[in-house]
């Protein structure tokens, strides 16, 4: 949720910190501050709403120095306000610190502090932080790290920490616990920082901090202990995505970019997990064994990866013998849903650090199940927690809404149901030829929706205004309908719903009037369900619905039912949600496009949901 940054080396920290913060601003965006350290003291800055305040306000009263840490904040424990916003500093100054996370103590602890004299400025969990080490050093700690490590002691809850001292002048402080962060290794200087696209540019090596780990960074080296002080030797990993991976690459925001990059990434996908004898490998640990005996699937995921999930549990039991359900991790975790140890667990999650999803597997686990995650980032914390990944290969998303790793999520479920059926004999290898043969066509047609963006344009600007819109689709569109609604209301600010077609008349047919646009997902299928949901499209016409139809190119029936028709490639009927979900992101970043929204950091959103 926020992001952290931190530089030591021998350039100017403050420039470095911005350009950090920028690139991380998707994490977060109530706030920004940076502390650095030069001249024997921590001079900050701190600006209330995006990067740019705290930036003009350096413009003013630049800060210099070589060694700092930085910060942009989404607001949990109190309002977005100056006094709120990190970095937060000990009674004398002489401490800094910047944290992602949540300290779920923090009220008792702040108690106790306020009980020993200390005096707290902000509403925030995180202001204990810099108190508790001031209140080792008073208490006789033997270093500034010792003390650091006697404050780690008593937080219960995440944190991602830096932490800058004025009288240790060349090294940042970082630690962590079961929030993510990195340290990228630089020639002579070094950084920290939430997540890699943060110091992309600047760093091709990482070491990934575990959990209940802390580091020293030096500009030459950095020291890595547990918080007992035991050293570590850190595995350093080398940096897979380059820098233009997280870059607008010319596009007007990232989001749009990122709808521009899933034929790419689709091929890619498909490239690397498809042979060339015809068989499809997972590059999993997990043997053809397992899944020949087994028996049941439990999918757990939030937002757009549930989407993903649902469209999982679609195909896989489609396709394969196994019962499957799939279920929002902020619920499976409160659930008591009876799952034995036979069952496979698959979180679906772009970041790898949803709390809730980590949540799901860390209980999953004590039941003894094994975890085969669906995930776009190496390293990430449900990565490690995991037996066994399934990477969506996207690089970096960075539009706060999720549109190519959504689409990835999709074919890796397509892969991976091809593989469980044909390990299983569920396929004969011919069957798996043509179903192969049909998911080689996805790339071309996603491709060709995105060629008509114009046109779909056009059909946005027409209907974003009025204050809801439908969104209605049957079988494996159901969650297409659900995930277009998503898209619309996080972009746009409008109210969006989707709904499984059937269900209209239990409800939602109430809302039809000739003000609510209605898209009705109408591709194409080989069974009754087309029927079905033409019906549908009749009963929203027959009531005076304005309706935006997708439909299957050639469909001539749509377009006299429809107001506006955005017609797509036809495609096997199983694998028609990536293509139709394409056009809906087009259809939604245009209305937002026209409402004037600011589309890639949308309002109260984060892109690394790392809390409850
Ligand atoms: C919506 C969106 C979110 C995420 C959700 C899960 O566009 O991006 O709904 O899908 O927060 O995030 P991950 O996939 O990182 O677990």
């Amino acid at each position: 949720m926020c992001g952290v940054v931190g530089y030591i080396g021998s350039k100017e920290a403050a420039p470095v910190l911005i350009d950090g913060l920028r690139r991380l601003e998707y994490r977060g965006y109530d706030s920004a501050g940076i502390a650095v350290l030069g001249g024997g003291k921590i001079v900050f800055g701190k600006e209330v709403g995006r990067l740019v305040n705290l930036e003009r306000e350096l413009e003013k009263n630049p800060i210099a120095g070589m060694c700092g840490i930085g910060h942009t904040r989404w607001a949990t424990h109190g309002a977005p306000s100056q006094a709120n916003s990190h970095p937060h500093f000990s009674s004398d100054g002489s401490i800094a610190v910047v944290h992602n996370g949540i300290i779920e103590n923090y009220a008792e602890l702040r108690d106790e502090l306020a009980a020993q004299g200390h005096t707290f400025l902000s509403e925030t969990d995180t202001e204990v932080v810099p108190h508790l080490i001031e209140q080792a050093l008073k208490e006789g700690a033997a270093s500034p790290a010792a003390a650091l490590r006697s404050a780690l002691k008593r937080l219960r809850g995440a944190y991602a920490l830096g932490v800058l001292f004025r009288d240790e002048p060349n090294t940042v402080y970082c630690a962590r616990l079961g929030s993510p962060l990195i340290i990228g290794l630089g020639e002579n200087e070094n950084f920290i920082a939430s997540d890699v696209p943060a110091i992309i540019n600047r760093i091709s090596e990482a070491i990934y901090l575990n959990d209940g780990e802390m580091a020293a960074l030096y500009a030459d080296r950095v020291e890595v202990c547990t918080m007992d002080g035991e050293v570590v030797t850190p595995v350093v990993k080398k940096i897979e995505f380059k820098a233009e991976d997280a870059e607008h690459d010319g596009f007007e925001t990232f989001m749009l970019k990122e709808i521009h990059e899933q034929p790419r990434i689709l091929r890619a996908l498909l490239a690397k997990h498809v042979l060339a004898d015809g068989s499809v490998d997972l590059g999993t640990e997990l043997s053809p064994d397992y899944f020949r005996k087994l028996r049941r699937i439990m999918i757990v995921s939030c937002g757009t990866a549930y989407h993903a999930g649902m469209y999982g549990k679609l195909l896989l039991e489609n396709l394969t013998g196994i019962a499957v359900e799939t279920d929002l991790a902020s619920e499976f975790r409160y659930r008591d849903p009876k799952i034995d140890p036979g069952t496979l667990i698959i979180p679906v999650t772009q970041s790898g650090e949803t709390a809730d999803t980590l949540a799901s597997i860390r209980m999953a686990k004590e039941w003894g199940c094994r975890i085969f995650a669906v995930c776009n980032v190496e390293g990430s914390s449900v990565v490690r927690e995991s037996d066994a990944t399934f990477y969506t290969d996207c690089g970096p998303e960075i539009g706060v809404a999720s549109t190519k790793a959504y689409t990835a999520q999709q074919m890796a479920f397509a892969l991976l149901a091809l593989y469980i059926a044909s390990v299983r004999g569920d396929l004969t290898p011919e069957k798996l030829q043509e179903y192969l043969d049909d998911l080689r066509e996805v790339p071309n047609a996603v491709h060709y929706v995105i060629q008509k963006k114009a046109e779909i344009q056009a059909i946005a600007e027409k209907h974003h205004d009025g204050p809801s819109s439908l969104y209605l689709g049957r079988r494996f569109n159901y969650p297409t309908a659900l995930e277009g609604a998503l898209k619309n209301k996080e972009i746009s600010y409008q109210h969006a719903e989707g709904y499984a077609a059937g269900e209209m008349k239990h409800g939602p047919i109430a809302l039809i009037n000739e003000a609510l646009p209605v898209v009705c997902i109408c591709t194409k299928t080989a069974d009754e369900v087309y029927e079905k949901m033409l019906s549908n499209v009749k009963e929203v016409e027959a009531r005076n619905g304005r309706i935006i139809a997708v439909a299957t190119e050639g469909d001539t029936e749509l377009s006299k039912l429809s107001d506006d028709v955005i017609y797509v490639p036809s495609v096997r009927d199983e694998f028609s949600p990536m293509v139709n979900v394409t056009a809906l992101q087009l259809l939604a970043y245009y209305a937002a496009r026209a409402r004037g929204t600011d589309i890639d950091k949308p309002r109260n959103l984060a892109k690394s949901v790392t809390v409850e």
